[in-house]
This record gives structure tokens, sequence and C-alpha cells, in this order.
């Protein structure tokens, strides 16, 4: 019997390949009961904060709807209009906010940021991106690539460009539910060895084999499914132009695709940079899910949120 009530969702690491499972028949259960037009609201009466010291579009909306269409509410709190942004220390903030939210979610930089605030709140925490993590795009990943799959375990998914948030979290969602992931990038823009490290240790218990190449060829060679990122995540904006450099043997674009399986998945969390990290063709192409993996966001966080605070 499942029960993640009360929890905090900060990184996937936290949770057992059972748990991320249940998080994702939620919500295709709660997708085909939006689909379907059954009302649901089991938070009604709920308040969640949204906490944001960076842009979103897709996080932003998605956690504000779906707290509405759970019968929730939602608060988008930007850092410059809270005291956060005047220097508050998040402990306080954690603290008084936990008095009268039912729970928070921050996108911020530094993901001590996120471990504070989960320490000090004594309502859960959900992650919506650090600069380490974003498990809740991993969900919705996963959900997606499972719907049109019909399964996980022995996929093989390759992420091709930055060792960035986004690597972390497939990496760890896809070593926890035996998802082969290999992970092309340039030199210096590996993911982090310590994230790597426990990735592999997770992996042995559920068969997925863990890849890190220099080559995007090699990552690609029969993937099931071919994932890349902005070659520079917000917050390292300055290195654009260094980035393009190191990165540009790295676009996912229609000679390298010919080396995964014909009916390969291309996926992208959004914002997409076309002519950058893929080409026009791909992402637009037939095999680009893009807009059903987007909507999936708002399907895996209004799961995430019946889970946490229901
Ligand atoms: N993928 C994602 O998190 O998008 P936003 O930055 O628009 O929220
Ligand atoms: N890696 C990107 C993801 C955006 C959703 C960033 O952190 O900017």
């Amino acid at each position: 019997q499942i029960n993640l009530k009360g929890r905090d969702f900060l990184e996937l690491d936290d949770y057992s390949t059972e748990e991320i499972q249940y998080l994702i028949d939620l919500a295709i259960e709660i997708k085909r009961k939006h689909k379907n037009g059954e009302a649901y609201q089991p938070l009604k009466g709920k308040t969640l904060g949204l906490i944001f010291e960076k842009s979103s579009t897709r996080t932003r909306v998605s956690f504000e709807v779906g707290m509405y269409q759970l019968g929730g509410h939602a608060l988008f709190l930007s850092k410059n209009d809270i005291q956060l942004g005047r220097g508050e220390p998040i402990s306080d903030m954690a603290q008084v906010m936990s008095r009268y939210l039912d729970g928070i979610m921050i996108r911020t930089f530094g993901h001590d940021n996120v471990v504070e605030l989960a320490h000090y709140a004594s309502v859960p925490v959900i992650n919506g991106l650090s600069d380490l993590a974003h498990p809740c795009q991993v969900l919705a990943d996963y959900q997606t690539l499972y719907e049109q799959k019909g399964k996980l375990k022995g996929l093989k998914l390759a992420y091709i460009g930055d060792g960035n948030n986004m690597a972390h979290s497939l990496l760890i969602g896809g070593a926890k539910l035996g998802v082969h992931v290999s992970i092309a990038s340039p030199a210096g823009y590996e993911p982090d060895p310590s994230v790597v490290a426990a990735c592999r240790e997770i992996a042995k218990q559920t068969g997925s084999e863990i890849v890190i190449t220099q080559s995007p060829q090699e990552a690609v060679k029969g993937a099931d499914a071919i994932y890349t990122d902005v070659w520079a995540s917000m917050g390292f904006e300055e290195e654009q132009k260094e980035r393009e450099l190191a990165f540009a043997d790295f676009q996912v674009n229609e000679e390298l695709v010919q080396l995964a399986k014909p009916d390969y998945l291309f996926l992208h969390c959004l914002p997409a940079h076309r002519g950058e990290e893929v080409s026009a063709g791909v992402i637009d192409g037939p095999n680009s899910v893009i807009f059903d993996e987007a909507e999936n966001r708002l399907h895996a966080q209004k799961a995430l949120l019946v889970a946490l605070l229901g």
C-alpha cells in the first residue's frame, strides 16, 4: 500500500521504483478522468505556494491550472515580489509559509535552497527545478514514454547535450524504472559524477544500463527515445557563445536520428532552440511527442499533488 502523504519531492532518488510507478499510474488515471469530464476535486480548500526565482511557462501554468482543477488554489510568488528577493532568510520564509499553505513548490538556482526550504517547512516541498534536478519534468517524461511504448523496463533513452538538471533527473528516473540511459555530452559538460555513481548503484537492482559517453552516435544507436535540452540553462546565459562551440557536434538532427530505432520518440522538456540542440526537422517531425509531453506536466503534477497533499 503506497502512501506519499506529507512527503517532500526534491529529487527522484528519494522515491522507490514502486512509488514512481504509482505516481505515473495515478497521472494516467487522473488524465483519463479529466478527458472524460469527470469531476475530481480531492484538494478542495487546499493551497499551494509557487516560488519562482527563474522564468517558467509550463511549470507555472500546469501547477496553477492543476491546483484549480483539483479544487484547490495556487499562489504565484515571484522572488522579486516577496521578501525573499530582499534577503528574508529561507528558514523564516519556510516556517511562515507553512502556517498558511498546504504545500510549497520552489524553482531556484542552488539545490541547497530547495533542501533548506524543505528542512524548515512543515508542509510538503516540491522541487520545480533547481540547477541539480528537475524531477517534475521527468515524471511527465517517463509517463509519456510509458503511454507511447506500453512499458518502460528495457527501453533505451539517449540524452544528447548538457549534463544538467534534466540529465540528472532522467538518469535517476531511468535507473529506478529499469530504463537504459545513455548520456552523450562534450568534455567538461558531463553529468555530476556523484549522481552517475548513485545511478549505477540503483541500476544494479533494476537491470538498467547507464552509459556516459562523448559520442552522440554511440548514445543514439538503437534508442527508443532521444532527449535533448538547451545548451545554456537558466543562470548560464553568459556562457552561450562558448557553449555553442562546445556543443556544435551534439545537435539532434536528421542524420543522427537515423541511428535510433525507426519508431524512436523525440522528447524535449522545452523551451527549445531550433537550429541549436535540435533541428526543426526533428523537433517538428513525425517522431516528436513534445506537446504530449508538455501536456503530461499537468497530469503528472496533479498526481503528485494528490499524493502529497491529498
Ligand atoms: N519544461 C519546463 O519546466 O518548462 P518551463 O521552464 O516553461 O516551466
Ligand atoms: N535545463 C533547463 C531546463 C528548463 C526547463 C534549465 O535549467 O534552464
